[in-house]
């Protein structure tokens, strides 16, 4: 193994530059090089099986190495290898624009393909500016999204990312971002009244001003941080919110659509409609790169006359290949009702998480679907968190190593408070949840003893 092996290091050493990651740390560690997947699993260069219990980047949805998806690109690629979404379309773009149209709630309708999360949360802000500028308000352009959420890297939605240190070093960046609280009850007095996060959104329109305010964007459970849920009637609120300032509601299911919890889309399982709603990831289980705006018939309104435009695009948004490949992973969903798969087995993995809590380690548990964090804490009792040299010690000092070297990928982060994320594919099932029990335990166990250890050290 070692020569084979050691050579694909060795290139991807000299020539690879990962994504947000310390290329650094591989000058004495070896790079994971994943090289084939089967179902709920990877295997990487050396044949060492892993449990995906991330579904790579909460994106495989369908599971690893399905032929039928692969077959599909293929017959597209010799019908048609590429045509583009300006000014022409083609058959697969037409039929996928239809099917998510019949799949997605209310009146979402009009599908704008994208090739990723970010170009579509880039994509639907520029629409809401639009939206509002051919309805003769040209001057709501600014978004409103939540502290430590995710919503890409691109300029425009980097800008309503709420993670701090993403940001910070590409400053300036696009004017309009207002960041408000997120739902995160864990951290909150229990006097709290339940709805202040979403009248908190009510507060930054006011601020703002609502006739600057162009839009709202939220995920169904939000991802940074690690799951952060809704509050009952949290969305019944903001929607209310949204329509008394004329300000536009998007749902970011790039994360939260297909399946992952429990639902076509996640705004579904909690009961609200969006006027738009941006996706990714599963649209394709990631076989293939693609996104999309779904927007509403009202939101595309304006813009189905005369000479009015939407003058944005993308070469690749649509790319016939990525969208041959999504028509089959629906069919793969639908078949196999995954999503109904999801709701009946997501309480099995939240009592599997929700076992752990008998260690000290563990401070909460939450999610929805597949798509759970255990949020960890130095003291149980007083929700007391890891400073930033113990979080880095515990999560990139142990951890995410440990977990890894024992077979289980997951994520660990610490842009929040310390969490371990849990996304398996939705196949997975009692046997998967079981395995990430067995890794799981133990290690969070270790990583408690060695905490306490490490936290006396360095204070003697
Ligand atoms: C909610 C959300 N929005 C947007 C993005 C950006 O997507 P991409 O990485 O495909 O650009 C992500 C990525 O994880 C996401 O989780």
């Amino acid at each position: 193994m070692g020569s084979m092996s050691s050579e694909l290091q060795e290139r991807a050493k000299r020539h690879l530059w990962m994504h947000f990651t310390r290329m650094g740390s591989y000058a004495d560690h070896e790079v994971p090089v994943i090289a084939r997947g089967d179902g709920c699993y990877v295997y990487d260069e050396y044949g060492k099986r892993y449990l995906d219990g991330l579904s790579a980047l909460y994106c495989v949805n369908i599971g690893h190495g399905r032929s039928e998806i692969g077959e599909a690109a293929a017959r597209q690629a010799a019908e048609l290898g590429f045509y583009t979404n300006w000014s022409y379309a083609h058959p697969r773009s037409i039929e996928l624009a239809e099917r998510i149209a019949e799949l997605a709630p209310g009146n979402l309708n009009r599908v704008f393909f994208t090739s990723g999360g970010s170009e579509a949360v880039e994509s639907a802000w520029k629409l809401a500016k639009a939206y509002h500028a051919a309805r003769g308000e040209p001057t709501r352009h600014k978004i409103v999204s939540r502290h430590l959420s995710y919503h890409g890297t691109s300029m425009g939605a980097l800008t309503i990312t709420g993670l701090p240190a993403l940001r910070a070093p590409f400053e300036p960046l696009t004017p309009g971002g207002a960041h408000v609280p997120n739902t995160n009850s864990y951290r909150w007095s229990e006097d709290r009244d339940p709805l202040w996060a979403a009248d908190a959104i009510e507060e930054a329109i006011q601020f703002e001003e609502p006739s600057t305010v162009a839009a709202v964007i939220l995920e169904p459970v939000q991802n940074g941080g690690g799951c952060f849920v809704p509050q009952d009637g949290y969305f019944q609120r903001v929607r209310e919110i949204c329509d008394r300032h004329g300000v536009l509601l998007i749902s970011d299911e790039v994360i939260c659509s297909w399946g992952r919890i429990g639902y076509w889309f996640g705004s579904e399982r909690y009961g609200y409609e969006p006027d738009m709603i941006t996706t990714a990831k599963g649209i394709t289980s990631a076989y293939a790169p693609l996104g999309a705006v779904i927007a509403s018939d009202h939101i595309a309104e304006p813009f189905m006359h005369g000479k009015s435009i939407f003058n944005h695009g993308f070469t690749f948004g649509g790319h016939p290949v990525a969208c041959a490949v999504a028509l089959a992973n629906i069919d793969v969903i639908e078949r196999e009702g995954l999503c109904q798969r999801v709701l009946e087995n997501e309480g099995a993995l939240r009592s599997m998480l929700e076992s752990l809590c008998d260690l000290p380690i563990v401070g909460d548990v939450r999610g929805a679907g597949y798509f759970m964090a255990v949020e960890l804490v130095k003291d149980k009792d007083t929700k007391e968190t890891f400073d930033a040299a113990e979080s880095e010690e515990l999560l990139r000092g142990f951890l995410s190593g440990e977990l890894y070297r024992r077979g289980l990928i997951c994520r660990t982060d610490d842009r929040g408070d310390p969490i371990v994320q849990f996304s398996p594919p939705l196949i997975a099932g009692q046997q998967q949840f079981d395995e990430i029990e067995a890794v799981l335990r133990p290690v969070l166990a270790e990583a408690y003893e060695r905490m306490s250890t490490w936290s006396s050290l360095s204070r003697a």
